[in-house]
């Protein structure tokens, strides 16, 4: 495979920063996750929609993982509000999307609609349980939906790492202009540590480039967060990547925690940015026990691999082993699990929190540092207790 066609196959482009705004105009206030799916919507990223969806599109995601259409499409894209929004607002006329006073997108509503939020919850993150973060932001969330086409008209202020932000058409650009054929991208929402470095570069093996593409919107509390991340990001490409075959930028999109739902949704977001591989290891987007260790990876078997048009590399859960003295997995390691170095994400974040040194061989000393500093700086809060702690 090479060379990707984007989801429903052109780029949509939703950005008119000359578009006047009329601030007498009805308006809805968003939050973290309605802000960055506007953005994502408006730069092509989640092409082939123009907005947020429509009821009919809504529910048959919700259940056939497809929009209306038939193409696949797996975590719902939604705005909500509450019932005195709707009754100040009119289906057909056009409201402003603000946030902090700003309005950086304009809708055309043409749709109010009552989702199901428990079948939601069942069908997208197998779960209704209140303890899943991804379902208690959503149940959390208003209880109405609002659809039709957005225009972004300003952009969002980017703190540190501006240059980090690029659309799918510049992503593609860089792609084209390294000369990348085919190109592996990278989910994460956490350091890069030897397990990851190494599934990426068993993939980089038969690819042109890989596209590190960590996710910097809204995550839960007790991850760490992206600024500190994006140093450690730096520090180890720097360090241990090939310049010229690994390609750094941020996805500002919010976490669900939907694991294999969200495994193709990130899939096929990636395939807009221009990528034609895209790895999925072991709980990919998934938290505390709720999905199978290779979940993510199944789901896959939904959808035929033309239709998603991208195509996924799976990794089996990975480690440092003390006696091959090489990151391995079951599938190329016959030692004993004592001879792995395998460390939850609830240990790694409370040496790191102490100001503990992980060892080498789960983390590279260069990202480790980093981190650790960081938290002194930036973590100075507990970290809470709660779901998915004791796993990730
Ligand atoms: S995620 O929520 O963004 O998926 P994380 O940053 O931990 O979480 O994982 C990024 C990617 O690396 C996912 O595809 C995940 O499945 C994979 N992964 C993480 N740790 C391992 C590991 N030890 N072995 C194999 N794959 C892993």
């Amino acid at each position: 495979m090479s060379k990707s066609v984007p989801h429903g196959g052109k780029l949509i482009n939703r950005i008119n920063l000359d578009e006047a705004i009329d601030l007498s105009r009805p308006f809805v206030l968003l939050d973290n996750l309605e802000i960055s799916d506007l953005e994502l919507i408006a730069n092509g990223a989640y092409s082939p929609l123009e907005g947020f969806m429509r009821k009919a599109d809504y529910e048959s995601v919700v259940q056939n993982m497809r929009l209306s259409n038939g193409l696949p499409w797996s975590i719902p894209i939604t705005l909500a509000i509450d019932k005195n929004k709707a009754m100040e607002l009119k289906v057909g006329e056009t409201i402003n999307l603000i946030q902090d006073g700003i309005v950086y997108g304009v809708m055309n509503l043409e749709e109010i609609y009552i989702p199901d939020k428990i079948l939601e919850a069942n069908m997208v993150y197998k779960t209704n349980d209140m303890n899943h973060p991804g379902v208690k932001k959503m149940f959390n969330r208003n209880g109405l939906y609002i659809a039709g086409p957005i225009t972004m008209v300003s952009k969002r202020k980017k703190s540190m790492f501006e240059s980090y932000y690029l659309d799918p058409i510049q992503t593609r650009d860089q792609f084209n202009h390294l000369g990348w054929k085919t190109v592996v991208g990278f989910q994460t929402r956490n350091p890069v540590h030897r397990a990851h470095e190494y599934i990426q570069k068993t993939a980089l093996e038969t690819v042109d480039g890989l596209f590190l593409n960590p996710l910097v919107g809204e995550t839960k509390p007790d991850d760490i967060p992206s600024d500190i991340r994006m140093k450690s990001y730096q520090a180890l490409l720097e360090n241990y990547y090939p310049k010229d075959r690994v390609f750094l930028s941020v996805f500002p999109a919010a976490m669900r925690y939907a694991g294999p739902r969200e495994a193709i949704f990130h899939a096929i977001v990636r395939k807009n940015f221009g990528c034609t591989h895209f790895i999925v290891g072991r709980d990919h987007a998934g938290v505390g026990n709720y999905y199978g260790t290779y979940d993510a990876q199944k789901i896959f078997t939904a959808f035929e691999e033309d239709e998603l048009g991208i195509k996924p590399l799976f990794f089996e859960h990975s480690f440092y082993c003390n006696k091959c003295e090489n990151m391995a997995s079951k599938k190329t390691c016959p030692h004993d699990s004592r001879d792995h170095v395998i460390l939850s994400g609830t240990k790694v974040r409370g040496m790191l929190k102490n100001g503990e040194m992980p060892p080498k061989e789960f983390s590279r000393p260069e990202v480790v540092e980093i981190l650790i500093q960081g938290m002194k700086e930036v973590y100075t809060y507990e970290i809470p207790k709660g779901v998915g702690n004791e796993k990730r």
